[in-house]
């Protein structure tokens, strides 16, 4: 009667859905005080008064019709034309508003280019660990997801086995940094040996080969550590950006894909989004935060709670004797999990109220994702638990 696989997808219970469950029932328990929930990537740090003042401002002052109709699909000219200028100015490009396409924030950017690029057979290589609605949502438009094995040593690229994975099928690259959930950057080395190695690919298959640069965490970089732009590197790049975590707006949905001029036919691809951000019913992006980004783009993100957290928990981590590798972005830690079999480690450290995600969630077993978009008390708190859990294993 219904969509099996809809069905699976919407029913299926989540592990960070489990996770969470687990906390409000110890927290009803024991209290919230007894529960660290490292499981959610949901920003913590306060949506910055400037957007708030500029919304509020837009509200009582602005156009009902303006604020709260339709827009034309790919968004408002200024709020584009606001995008394009805040990207030039910062990485000396060359854009105008007819390079953006503004969306409901990073999922609907990276699903509206999927579809616009999937033909049947179609191949979309990702890198473990990876952001698991990848997988979803390149099979919800008929393509295949296929992953590079982790490189845990610094979570760059495996390219040998990159390399192994590509194919005549192989429509795009789907890159993610800084990493959800490693918090790596692509150093400019990993970018320019993949842009070298997919122009070559291109010139042996006769065809496009697309990077899709999926950049939620862009402004979160730190520890002295910097995000190339890609389409600096590799012609046929989309850039899917989010206002998700950058202006904590994760429940505003606004983002939007950027579509360079140096594209492999332009025209064709930007109508080819058009036509699938219609087919998925997008519509358009929300009115209200397409003005709020159009006087607000070129404002900066306050990061320094994330700085501070990260560095508190890989501290902690490290002095309880974890392995990890120190983040340079995002709000994510990626320790070892201190037993082979990671969803037993979670589980264990359930015991203590730390709740943690496992990284066979993100193809990558063995190791556990701790989010710290969170109270820096809550760390501060949690460090004797990790170290006790630690214990355990000795
Ligand atoms: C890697 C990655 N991509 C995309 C998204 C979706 O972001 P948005 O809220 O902008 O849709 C997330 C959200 O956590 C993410 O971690």
């Amino acid at each position: 009667m219904v969509n099996s696989k809809m069905y699976e997808l919407g029913t299926h219970k989540s592990t960070i859905r489990t996770i969470f469950e687990f906390g409000r029932k110890r927290a009803a328990e024991m209290g919230e005080d007894s529960v660290f929930d490292f499981s959610l990537g949901n920003p913590n740090v306060p949506t910055p008064d400037f957007i708030r003042d500029t919304a509020i401002d837009i509200l009582k002052n602005g156009v009902p019709s303006e604020v709260h109709g339709y827009t034309v699909a790919p968004g408002k000219p200024e709020a584009r034309e606001a995008v394009a200028r805040s990207i030039n100015k910062r990485f000396g490009i060359n854009y105008s508003g007819k390079n953006i396409f503004f969306t409901a924030g990073a999922a609907a950017a990276i699903t509206i280019s999927f579809k616009a690029l999937c033909e049947e057979g179609d191949e979309f290589i990702t890198f473990a660990p990876f952001f698991p609605e990848y997988r979803c949502f390149v099979e919800s438009v008929g393509g295949k997801l296929v992953v590079v094995p982790a490189r845990p040593v610094d979570w760059q690229i495996d390219f040998e086995a990159f390399e192994s994975l590509l194919t005549p099928h192989t429509k795009a690259v789907i890159v993610n940094s800084p990493n959800n959930p490693s918090g790596a950057i692509y150093s400019e080395e990993t970018i320019t040996r993949l842009a070298k190695i997919l122009s070559a690919k291109e010139k042996e298959y006769g065809h496009p080969i697309f990077i899709i640069s999926d950049e939620p965490y862009r402004e979160l970089d730190y520890n002295g550590f910097t995000v190339p732009y890609i389409p600096k590197y590799y012609h046929n790049t989309l850039v899917c950006y989010s206002y998700s975590k950058s202006f904590s707006l994760a429940g505003e949905r606004i983002g939007y894909i950027v579509v360079p001029d140096e594209v492999a036919d332009f025209g064709e691809v930007f109508g080819a989004i058009a036509g699938a951000a219609r087919v998925l019913t997008h519509v358009n992006a929300p009115s209200l935060w397409q003005l709020v980004i159009s006087r607000t783009a070129e404002r900066p993100s306050d990061i320094s709670t994330y700085v501070k957290n990260g560095k508190l928990l890989y501290d902690g981590l490290k002095a309880a004797g974890f392995t990890c590798v120190q983040p340079q972005g995002a709000f994510y830690l990626f320790p070892k999990a201190l037993e082979e079999d990671d969803y037993a480690f979670c589980e264990r450290a359930k015991k203590y109220g730390l709740l943690l995600v496992p990284g066979t969630d993100f193809g990558c077993p063995g190791y556990f994702r701790a989010a710290y978009c969170i109270k820096t008390e809550t760390i501060e708190r949690s460090l004797p638990l990790f170290q006790q859990l630690a214990e355990e294993y000795r």
